[in-house]
């Protein structure tokens, strides 16, 4: 079920890209890249951090704590964290959640 969880120009606001709280346990990395809608897991798979920036290609999130990044497109670990060069990024992959844009607010699929 889609649930509207926050105003367009609020994420235009923060440059495109935020975390933000969706159920009392839930976090949510929200980012429109190009003009296409992501959302995924906010919180790190290494160690819980929020994320996070933007990468310079536009294609990945990147852990503000030790640079993980995860693509956007899928929520796959694509570089490990700098303290955890061995991490099984295979493993450490994010929950992406379809995201969509009407009327002007962001509405996630939470399912
Ligand atoms: S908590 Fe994200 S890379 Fe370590």
């Amino acid at each position: 079920m889609w649930r509207k969880v926050l105003g367009l120009k609020a994420l235009e606001n923060n440059n495109g890209s935020v975390s933000i709280r969706v159920n009392s346990d839930e976090i949510i990395f929200i980012a429109k890249v190009n003009n296409k809608l992501y959302a995924m897991s906010g919180v790190c798979s290494h160690l819980k951090c929020i994320l996070g920036n933007i990468s310079e290609d536009k294609k990945h999130v990147i852990c503000p704590c030790h640079n993980a990044e995860f693509e956007l497109d899928t929520g796959k670990m694509v570089a490990p964290p700098f303290i955890a060069k061995d991490a099984p990024m295979d493993k450490l992959g994010l929950k992406i959640y379809s995201v969509r844009e009407e009327n002007g607010f962001i509405e996630l699929d939470l399912n």
